[in-house]
């Protein structure tokens, strides 16, 4: 049956933006009805799976995995033994992760008590496919609503140091390891790089975007974006030195909003230039990422932009500095024990000088660990990813960590 277009004026409901979504039913009918609401077109941009086996079948799937940005759960149970599976699922989920329960009993103490826990919805079966729809739609298109994306923007304290092939690798390991619908900006529009090292070339999405940043929503995005492969796109311009471009902060963080409400990871190649806009990039990001060489200038770069943006955002963590090219033969470099005691903290990552690897990786527009998986490199840059990601680890067995979201009242149960 086609879903009832007549019931609910179509404007009323604003498309599902790139998550993960994945839904346990615990019988047939849901099963169907949730396979329609799958394969409509206000979900086609959210990676939708939809199993059998209601929330026990949602726990095991979770236990040693991660979580999607939204589960949805049905169970035939009375009251009571949905609220003890509903907290044996919480300790498996992610702090982050959305729950909307599919129920058969139209029970309204039920009802008040999965809202106070910090359930987003409870539907009583059978569902109203539109309703469905709607309800999820508001949970991610509310103004109000946090949005989904984390904004992880990197910059190199000099020219050349590594930043954007850093910043690549990262998001293109992220979005593999923790299948997370990542978007790399490249804010670089005559020189960046993005485009070349994803073998992506002619794309000008971000040139287009930052010019008329008013026009950007979710649909024009779709346009703009330069996909890369499932879980990956790219909003870059092909070495733009044509056209002369005004880049303003209102624009970047207009354009960066519109990217963060849509995509669960935005991660920012910010180009090494100190302006009003690439300062605003930086304190408005939710992680920093700094780059630099064992050498002077860097280090004076690297110290500067830290504790300008420590200052600027004193509530967040503080910038992360990563040490890259360590060990060129021959060349005297400062040591990462000065550089620690100079930045007050310790670089995040140490990354020797690797010409053979970056090289390849370089020429071929592929990735560290495509060309050369079980070098140092790599290890380190999958661990860099880890680190970035916010989670645990990729495989690991879900820890009893704090929850964030009201879901997390569950657990004290
Ligand atoms: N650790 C490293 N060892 C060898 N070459 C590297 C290393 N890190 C980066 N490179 C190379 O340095 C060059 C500049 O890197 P890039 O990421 O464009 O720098 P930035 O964005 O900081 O200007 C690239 O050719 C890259 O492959
Ligand atoms: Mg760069």
């Amino acid at each position: 049956m086609p879903i009832e277009e007549a019931k609910l004026p179509e404007t009323l409901i604003t498309a599902i933006p790139r998550i993960n979504i994945g839904i346990f039913c615990d019988n047939e009918a849901t099963l169907q009805a949730m396979q329609q609401v799958a394969a409509d077109r206000r979900m086609s941009r959210a990676h939708i799976t939809v199993h059998t086996g209601g929330i026990i079948g949602a726990f095991q799937a979770h236990s040693g995995a991660l979580s999607p940005n939204l589960l949805i759960v049905e169970s035939h149970s009375p009251r009571d033994t949905i609220l003890t599976e509903l907290s044996q699922l919480a300790q498996v989920c992610d702090p982050a992760t959305k729950v909307i329960v599919i129920g058969h009993v139209n029970d309204v103490i039920l009802y008040r008590e999965l809202m106070r826990q910090g359930v987003s919805e409870y539907f009583v079966a059978p569902i109203n496919l539109l309703q469905m729809i709607q309800v999820i739609s508001n949970l991610y298109n509310d103004p109000k609503a946090k949005p989904i994306g984390r904004v992880i923007a990197f910059v190199g304290a000099k020219g050349g140091v590594g930043s954007s092939t850093i910043a690549h690798n990262v998001g293109w390991l992220i979005s593999r390891r923790y299948d997370t619908e990542t978007v790399i900006t490249d804010l670089d529009l005559a020189f960046g790089t993005a485009g070349l090292n994803f073998n992506q070339e002619g794309g000008m999405g971000i040139a287009d975007a930052l010019s008329s940043p008013e026009r950007v929503d979710a649909t024009l995005l779709d346009r703009l974006l330069t996909k890369c492969n499932d879980k990956l796109s790219l909003l870059a311009s092909g070495g733009m030195v044509d056209r002369d471009f005004h880049i303003d902060s209102n624009a970047v963080g207009a354009v960066l909003d519109v990217v963060r409400h849509n995509v669960p990871l935005v991660i920012v190649d910010v180009p090494n230039i100190w302006a009003a806009w690439t300062k605003y990039t930086l304190v408005h990001a939710d992680d920093v990422v700094i780059t630099a060489t064992p050498e002077l200038a860097a280090l004076r770069n690297a110290k500067n932009m830290f504790d300008v943006l420590k200052a600027a955002r004193p509530n967040d963590s503080v910038p992360k500095v990563i040490l890259n090219q360590v060990g060129i033969p021959k060349r005297p470099e400062i040591p990462a024990a000065e550089f620690a005691k100079a930045l007050g903290v310790e670089p995040f990552a140490v990354i020797p000088y690797d010409p053979q690897v970056f090289g390849t990786a370089c020429s071929n527009g592929e990735m560290i660990v495509e060309v050369a998986a079980k070098s140092r490199t790599a290890e380190i840059m999958n661990d860099l990813s880890q680190m970035l990601s916010g989670h645990e680890s990729p495989k690991a067995p879900a820890k009893a960590s704090i929850f964030a979201g009201k879901f997390s009242m569950l657990r004290k149960k």
